[in-house]
Formats: structure tokens, sequence, C-alpha cells
């Protein structure tokens, strides 16, 4: 007799077949962190590796049915995660996720709803509208008709941005910081634009001064990409003044604000963002200041006519009968075909906590990181670089050089006891706090800056 499939996640018996089951990837989940111990696995990638080489074979004659999968794949995952959940995993802009936003994800899941037409997708395509309109007025809110795009980070975001501009003006030269991320660089290559300008920031944050200088030589179309929280420093460039110097070369404005971008929800802090919404496109991602699982990333554009140039037909999805007929043409709305419903976690998460929970979690996170900057400072063996403007604090041993930084840092990673990152900054290199977990207490902080301490004695 032939075996049964095995069941299925969706439909009226779903949830009785993933109950169980659940149960078993939460007891691995469990065992997996308590195995950890830390906020990384204790070893480096050879004891890693040696442990996934431990599970055998990936692909067996025979399956070792869920239970037994579940358990060995899902336990060994979680003891050589680098959780972001710990304290002391603070180096990127890797964010714990919300426990109720991953519970949204499993239903995403479950549903499968994909984003590329109605048929597939009726009520997640229609929640996205009504979140991504949100969110887009958030950004722009003395915009018309704002809207934004769901991607899967900043990296699309950023191409998406400049594939927009290029749509608009033909082959747009890119103009950024020294602190911009990398992913304009590669933008360009890939949209077939010339190299980005490069302006130099020596302090961090493009000076408009220097911006204007390099607009005074350049001739064609233009676009600025500006940082709201650079990647190594947190900081955010001036970016009034900037869009005033775009506004006099007739230059447009891009706000990359994959980091800073949720400041939009603190009462306290979204100040800093003034001068964002006089940009035509703005970076926005919820995976990392928004605590949402990968991906959650967003596009917002002042102007929705610019996401015409994304028009596509293919009949199977968006048949022009189909779409005149009143089935919404899903096609346009990215450069993917099948894609999952990010949005549900995120709608889930702006419900359940609102504009003042969101603000608290920022606000709490930026506390922390002023804390840590204090407790830095009171150290008489490191040195601060600065204090900080989001949630980046950078510091190093007093008097070290570059290769006992470096060393700290692998040191701990192998170790498993903290996961810092390292930035290059004055011509020296530091190492890296990025605070996103707003559980962390004052007393997490204070061990951070003991293993620093500590390690640069050994
Ligand atoms: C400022 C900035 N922009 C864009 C990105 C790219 O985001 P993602 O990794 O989600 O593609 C990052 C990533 O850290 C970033 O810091």
């Amino acid at each position: 007799m032939r075996a049964a499939p095995p069941p299925l996640a969706g439909g009226t018996p779903g949830p009785d077949a993933l109950g169980p089951l659940l149960h078993t990837v939460l007891d691995a989940l469990r065992a997996g962190a308590e195995q950890r111990g830390g906020p990384l696995p204790a070893g480096g990638p050879h004891t890693v590796a040696r442990h996934i080489d431990a599970l055998g074979t990936a692909l067996p004659e025979t399956g070792t049915g869920a239970d037994e999968a579940l358990t060995a794949l899902v336990r060994t995952l979680a003891a050589g995660a680098a959780d972001p959940a710990h304290p002391l995993c603070a180096a990127h802009l890797h964010t714990p996720p919300l426990a109720l936003a991953a519970a949204a994800d499993l239903a995403a899941s479950a549903l499968n709803p994909s984003m590329d037409s109605w048929d597939q997708a009726p009520a997640a395509s229609a929640l996205e509208a009504l979140v991504t309109t949100a969110l887009a007025a958030e950004v722009f809110p003395d915009a018309a008709r704002p809207d934004a795009l769901v991607t899967t980070g900043g990296t699309e975001s950023n191409q998406l941005a400049l594939l927009l501009a290029r749509e608009r003006h033909g082959p747009v030269r890119t103009v950024v910081g020294a602190n911009a991320h990398h992913s304009f660089r590669r933008a360009a290559w890939l949209l077939g634009l010339p190299e980005p300008v490069v302006v130099p920031t020596p302090r961090g944050t493009i000076d408009p001064t220097a911006l204007h200088d390099t607009l005074t030589t350049l001739t064609g179309p233009v676009l600025v990409a500006a940082t709201a929280g650079t990647t190594d420093e947190g900081l955010i460039d001036p970016l009034p003044r900037l869009a005033d110097t775009c506004a006099a070369h007739h230059a447009e404005f891009h706000v990359d604000a994959a980091y800073g971008g949720p400041l939009l929800f603190s009462r306290a802090h979204r100040h800093l963002l003034d001068g964002t919404a006089r940009a035509r496109t703005v970076t926005v991602d919820l995976h990392k200041l928004g605590w949402q699982p990968a991906a959650a990333g967003l596009l917002a554009v002042q102007e929705p006519t610019d996401l015409a140039a994304l028009g596509h037909t293919a009949d199977y999805l968006n048949a022009d009968d189909d779409t005149e007929a009143g089935l919404p043409d899903l096609l346009g709305r990215s450069l993917r075909t099948t894609r999952r419903p990010d949005i549900l976690k995120t709608a889930v998460t702006l419900r359940a906590l609102g504009r003042t929970g969101l603000g608290a979690l920022v606000d709490a996170c930026m506390e922390r990181a002023q804390e840590l900057a204090d407790l830095v400072e009171k150290a008489p063996g490191l040195d601060l670089r600065d204090r900080p403007v989001l949630t980046t604090v950078l510091f190093r041993p007093r008097d070290a050089d570059d290769e006992t930084v470096a060393a700290i840092r692998r040191t701990l990673l192998a170790e498993g006891r903290a996961v810092l990152g390292r930035a290059q900054a004055d011509g020296r290199l530091w190492l890296k706090a990025t605070l996103l977990n707003p559980h962390t207490t004052p007393g997490d902080l204070a061990q951070l800056i003991t293993l620093a301490e500590g390690s640069t004695h050994r």
C-alpha cells in the first residue's frame, strides 16, 4: 500500500497538522538555545561545520520522518545560531524579531499567498495595499498619493530607486557619500549606469558644500543618495541642507533610511528625519530597527506615477481583459514574480503595537546606545568614537593598534562570548555595537564593556 502524502499546512486540516509539529519545533528551539548558552556557538567555523556534518547526508534514500528531521535540524540550527535576541549579539543591523511577527510569518507560510497575481493572493494583496499606503503616508505626510513597494530589503530598495530614476531620466549619474551603503555601487553596475561619484565624508556625513562642489562639476541627470542611518556609524546626513543643494542643482534626491526610517514612529526622535519627505524615493527596512524577521523592506515613492515604469504584462498573471474586468494587476509592484506576503507580519506588528508601541521600542534602543556610550566614556581603558546618533556605538581599547582591535572581535566570536561588529572611521578600526534589542539591560551593557576590556589584556 502506498503511504499517504505528508499533511499540508493550509485548509481546515492544516492547523491540526501543524499543532504537534510546532510543539516539536518549539522544543527544538528551546533545546538548541540552551545547548548554545550564549550569543553564538563557541569554537568558530570548524566546530560549527562539524556539527552540521554530523547530521549526515542531506538527502537520505529513506526519510527520517517529520519529528526526527525537525528536531535534528532545528536544534542544530538553534545551537549554532548567532542569536540577535541575545543582548551580547550586537554586531550588525540584524534584528531580534518580535514573537508576534514570527507567529504571523507562520500564517504567511501556511497560507502561502503569492503576491504576483490576485488569484493567488486576494486578501493578502488588498492588505499589502492598505499597509503600504499607510507606511508611505508616514514617510511622505504631505504628498497627495504616496505609495510604497515591498522589497527584500535595503539593497533591493536602493536598486529600485536607481532603476526608477533611470526610467525617468535615462543614464542617470548617482552621487553618494563615502558613507553610503555598498548596494548603490552594485545597483549602478547591474543597471548599466555610470559608477557612482563618491563625495568624501571625513566627518562621517556628507558636507553640503562638498556636495555642491561635486554637483557643479557634473552634467546630465543626477540622483543624489543620502543616508539616514549609516551602516558603520549610525549617522544621519544633513538631509534638509542636502535637499536644498539638490533643488539648487535640479538633482533628484533619494534617502536611504534603511536603518533610521523607523524613527518616524518615535515622537521623541522623528525630527532627526526632517528633510526625508523632500526625497523622491525613500528606502526603509523593518528588518532592522523594526523587529521583523527578514524580509521586510520598503521603497516609498512620493509620486505614484513613477511606478508605471515597472508595469509588465504576462498573460497568465495579468491579462489585459482580466485587468479591465477589475482584477488588480500586481505584477508592476515588484521585479520579482512569486513573492511571499511579507506584509502580514508587519501588518500584525503595526496593529498590535500601534505607533506608540513601536516608538517606545525605538526609544528604548536609542536610550541603550546612550547608556553604552556613557559606560565607554567611564571605562579608563576604552575610547569612544563619538556620542551615538542612532543606536550604533563605536569604541576601541585605548592605544591599541588595528590588528589588536580586529583580534579582540575574532576572539570574542571564537569563544562564543559576544558578537561585535567592526568599522573603519577616522582612519582607524573600531569595535561596533549596534543595539537593536529593546530587552537589553544596563547589566548586559556592562558585561559587554567588561568583555571588551578583558580581551585587551589577554
Ligand atoms: C544604510 C543601509 N542601506 C541598505 C542596506 C541593505 O539592506 P539589506 O541588507 O536589507 O539589503 C543596509 C544594510 O545594512 C544599510 O545599512
